[in-house]
């Protein structure tokens, strides 16, 4: 029933060109009065979801000034092989993070849960991998093939900035291509929540957007340095937010494209 609302539009254009027509207008002046009409409609029913449900339409999605990706969640993995991020980028963030059975595994910003299930599969029966998001969209997908694969892997709704965990329960947190989804202070808040809930000696891996390796990257991606999210990133400070946050070391361990940075810190 949903979905068919995305039909309305169209079809009231269309009555709407036909009408015109038999009121002896042609056939493209029609047109183009009936999309006037239905246009502004449309506009209006956009800027009115948006503004009720920021940055989505999902109405269960968990409010945050981060940016969730419920927009992209339908085809956020036929998405990620095309960009880069496939089952190789996967495999060298697994590498980077090194687990062993029986540890527990956090997955902040988990999206449709690829790595969050790989991890699973490494940590093995003993282990626990969770992962959160606060798109609802990317947690229904992430659950619906965690069933299908019969994955271990938990998925629960969640934010990076405030982790609902007790203080020392994780071996290991990931992040994967989400710092670049907080403003500047909620990056620092969310490092600090993955701080507190790694047990002493814990690490945290994380990949995201970096310093650009080369010019050709930096002629692309200039705009990024006026994009608050991006800036501290694409400007190379990584590592001082992670150290800001209370890390007691950090350092890039590799790179992924020429701009995503490999991270690894420990508590
Ligand atoms: C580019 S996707 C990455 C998903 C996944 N980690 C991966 O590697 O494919 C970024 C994810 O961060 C999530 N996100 C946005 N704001 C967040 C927040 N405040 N806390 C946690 N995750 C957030 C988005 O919903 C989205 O799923």
């Amino acid at each position: 029933m949903k979905k068919a609302v995305w039909l309305c539009p169209p079809l009231m254009a269309a009555l709407a060109a036909w009408i015109f027509t038999l009121l002896g207008f042609t056939p493209w002046t029609a047109v183009l009065i009936a999309l006037l009409l239905v246009c502004p409609g449309i506009i209006f029913y956009g800027i009115v979801r948006v503004f009720r449900h920021p940055r989505g339409f999902s109405p269960e999605t968990i409010h945050t000034r981060g940016m969730p990706l419920d927009l992209l969640a339908p085809i956020y993995d036929r998405y990620c092989p095309i960009i880069g991020l496939g089952r190789a980028f996967r495999l060298e963030t697994l590498r980077h993070a090194g687990l062993r059975a029986g540890e527990y595994i956090l997955d902040i910003g988990c999206g449709t849960g690829v790595l969050t299930r790989l991890a699973a599969h490494d940590v093995g029966p003993a282990g626990r991998v969770t992962g959160i998001d606060p798109a609802a969209k990317m947690i229904g997908i992430a659950k619906k093939n965690g069933l299908a694969e019969g994955s271990r892997a938990e998925f629960i709704p969640g934010v990076a900035e405030h982790l609902d965990f007790e203080d020392n329960r994780f071996d290991c947190v990931l992040s994967s291509a989400m710092l670049h989804h907080l403003p500047p202070d909620l990056k620092i808040k969310c490092l600090s929540e993955a701080l507190r809930v790694l047990k002493p000696g814990g690490r945290l891996v994380l990949v995201d957007v970096d310093r650009p390796s080369n010019t050709a990257w930096w002629i692309v991606l200039w705009p990024l340095l006026f994009w608050s999210f991006t800036e501290g990133q694409v400007k190379g400070r990584i590592k001082e937010m992670m150290i800001n946050a209370g890390f007691s070391s950090a350092e890039r361990v590799g790179g992924w494209g020429g701009l995503l940075g490999f991270w690894k810190a420990f508590k």
